[in-house]
Order: structure tokens, then C-alpha cells, then sequence
């Protein structure tokens, strides 16, 4: 039986957040490029996009370009942008098609000219759809996300439309990134990496983490699908006791 057979579509993550790791190494391990490893990383970006949407996921984020990713090399930094001017030019149509919307959290306007006004453009084209909603993490840290959030909230707290003593769990997720977002039930990390690298610090609080070998490039359908069925074997207590939640 495939993973995909075996997935329970009444217990599916509404929210599934992706590190894709390991596209440099992929290269290496081919003496290509590092660049050739983002290259064959788009193919599995689209591969868990479908995958994604085929069972019914509602927030598929991925990680595609972090805060400290700005100090890799100037060529590197240029290619991937580059390529991401040219991925999201050219998957428009089929997200219009597969009714996915297109949104960014992070620093979105230290991205280069060209690379903003694509994806502006793409996440207006789309903004009508509603089966599933593609979030890509661009010039994206949480602890950046997390300042931002503070510097916003006590410049609202000196405007006087709240007090201090308002400020709560939910007033707090309004400030960030993900306002609106439900909470990411699944972290995948790919490559072999057990680390949560800056992303998501604050939505990933509960979330199921799972780490597979694989790197990036070689990510299919088939690897999604079995990390949902992994995530369905799982209990999920929030700090509760096993009795309690299985109540
Ligand atoms: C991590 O691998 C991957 C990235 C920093 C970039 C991810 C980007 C893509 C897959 C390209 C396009 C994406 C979209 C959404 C259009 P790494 O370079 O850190 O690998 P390494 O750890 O083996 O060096």
C-alpha cells in the first residue's frame, strides 16, 4: 500500500511548514554547481505543492530563503534569486488553474526590485483562490519576524490603542508574519538536519517535527506522503497526559 492509501484524510494538518535542506549538497555529491541543486530543488517544490494539494493541506509554507542566507555568495544569492523570479513567473498559471493562492512572510522588501515585483504580481493574480494557500518564507527569520512584532506593539502602545496589560498569546500573533494562519501541526526538515534554524520559533511551539535523510532534490510526493502518515501515528498531548487527550 502507498503512503498516500494509507493517509487518513480526517485527521490531515491544516498547516504543514517544510525546511528544504541539502540542495548544495546534492550538488556536491554530483560535482555539479550548488547552484544545480536549487535547480533540481524547483521540481520538488512542485512536487509537494501537488502533493500538498491533492489531500486537502490548506497552509503549505516553505522556507526558501532565510535572514542568513543574504551572506552565502554573491553568485549563489543572485541565482536563487533569479530563480525564484523565474519559478514564480512561470508557475502562475498552473497555481491559478490548481486554485492556490500565492503569499510571502518575511523581509520582503530587502528582496531585490525584480524578485518583489513578481511575486507582488503573483500573489495578486492569485489572491481569488482558495483550495490551498502556497506561504513562502523570503528573506525570513523568526527572530526578525519576532523584533518586528515588538517594535510594532510598543509603537501601537504609545499611540494608546491598547495597555500593556491587553497583551496576550492572540494579541501577540496578530504582530506576526502568520496573522491569520492557523498554527504549522507539522514541521518536515529534509537532509538529515535536527535543528529548527530560525524559522517559525514562535508558530512551531507545538508542532510535530519530522527529519528525514533525504535531501531536497530527490523530495517526492511519496516523502511528503509519508511524513503525513508518520505525523498521523503520533500523539499530540499540549503538555496534557495520554488519558486526557484520548478522552
Ligand atoms: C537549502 O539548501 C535550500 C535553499 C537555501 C534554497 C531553497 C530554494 C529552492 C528549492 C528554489 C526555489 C524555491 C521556490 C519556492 C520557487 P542548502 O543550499 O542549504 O543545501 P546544503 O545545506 O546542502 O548546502
Amino acid at each position: 500500500m502507498s503512503y498516500k492509501e494509507r493517509i487518513d484524510t480526517g485527521k490531515l494538518p491544516q498547516h504543514v511548514a517544510i525546511i528544504m535542506d541539502g540542495n548544495g549538497r546534492w550538488a556536491k555529491q554530483r560535482g555539479e554547481h550548488r547552484v544545480a541543486g536549487h535547480q533540481h530543488g524547483v521540481t520538488s517544490v512542485r512536487e509537494t505543492v501537488e502533493a500538498a494539494a491533492e489531500i486537502g493541506i490548506q497552509y503549505l509554507t516553505l522556507y526558501a530563503f532565510s535572514t542568513e542566507n543574504w551572506n552565502r555568495p554573491k553568485e549563489e544569492v543572485f541565482a536563487l534569486m533569479q530563480l525564484l523570479v523565474s519559478t514564480i513567473h512561470s508557475e502562475v498559471k498552473t497555481l491559478n488553474e490548481n486554485d492556490i493562492r500565492l503569499l510571502a512572510i518575511g523581509d520582503l522588501k530587502s528582496l531585490p526590485e525584480d524578485c518583489w515585483k513578481e511575486l507582488k504580481e503573483a500573489m495578486q493574480a492569485t489572491s481569488g483562490n482558495k483550495r490551498m494557500n502556497l506561504v513562502l518564507a523570503l528573506s525570513y527569520s523568526s527572530r526578525w519576524e519576532i523584533i518586528e512584532a515588538v517594535k510594532n506593539i510598543v509603537s501601537d502602545l504609545e499611540e494608546g490603542k491598547f495597555s500593556s496589560k491587553e497583551i496576550t498569546e492572540q494579541q501577540f500573533e496578530h504582530y506576526l508574519c502568520t496573522a491569520g494562519f492557523p498554527e504549522p501541526e507539522l514541521m518536515i526538515r529534509t537532509s538529515g538536519e535536527h535543528r529548527i534554524s530560525n524559522f517559525l520559533l514562535w508558530q512551531l511551539s507545538y508542532s510535530e517535527l519530522y527529519f528525514t535523510d533525504k535531501l531536497w532534490p530527490d523530495f517526492r510526493k511519496e516523502d511528503f506522503y509519508e511524513a503525513i502518515v508518520d505525523y498521523q501515528g503520533r500523539e499530540r498531548r499540549f503538555g496534557k497526559i495520554s488519558e486526557q487527550v484520548s478522552e
